[in-house]
């Protein structure tokens, strides 16, 4: 995968643990997310999630990755290739910066991304959201994710899993 194809608008790179302060600063002004979503973020999470993975999954399958406007991290996507299925791309996590939100900047990139993923034949994108934290279910509604019907818990939440179909 070409991660600079992910947005026609947005500078896209893989970040590493040299960018885990930039990640943390756009992270932590979140205070909301981490409330459904606990604990609060740190360095050292950050740099726990670059490098995590799903059962049965490679680092090769592993896009976190960075959304920049003119030099400047707007969002952070952790990106799964092929997961569930090869047909699949998982979204484990998805943030943008507060300054720039509830302008569509989350909707344009998402779109932008299922535009990429459809183009190269992919089936559908999937996610999951913490059960009760609206600001991510209003989100993710409003950009055509529609729940399975799938849900788990995990460390004392909840999570919903949805799917976006491509085709
Ligand atoms: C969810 C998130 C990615 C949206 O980013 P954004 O750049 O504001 O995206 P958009 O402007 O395209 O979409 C805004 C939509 O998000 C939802 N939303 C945002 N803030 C909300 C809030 N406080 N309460 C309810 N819904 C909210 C609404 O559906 C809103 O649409 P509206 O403006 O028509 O009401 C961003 O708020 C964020 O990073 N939140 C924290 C992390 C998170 O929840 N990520 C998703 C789960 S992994």
């Amino acid at each position: 995968m070409n991660v600079e194809e992910f947005s026609e608008h947005y500078q896209v790179r893989k970040l590493t643990e040299d960018d885990a302060e930039i990640v943390f600063s756009l992270c932590k002004q979140n205070s909301l997310f981490y409330e459904y979503c606990p604990p609060f973020v740190t360095i050292e999470s950050i740099c726990h999630d670059m490098v995590k993975l799903p059962p049965k999954k490679s680092r090769e399958d592993k896009y976190y990755v960075g959304f920049f406007d003119a030099g400047r991290l707007i969002a952070v996507m952790d990106l799964i290739d092929g997961y569930p299925d090869t047909q699949t791309a998982f979204i484990g996590f998805f943030m943008t910066d507060i300054s720039v939100q509830k302008r569509g900047v989350g909707s344009g990139i998402v779109s932008g991304l299922c535009a990429y993923f459809r183009a190269h034949g992919y089936q559908a994108v999937r996610l999951g959201w913490v059960k009760g934290n609206a600001q991510s279910e209003s989100f993710w509604h409003k950009n055509h994710f529609v729940e399975t019907g799938i849900t788990y818990d995990t460390d004392g939440y909840t999570v919903i899993v949805a799917q976006r179909e491509l085709f």
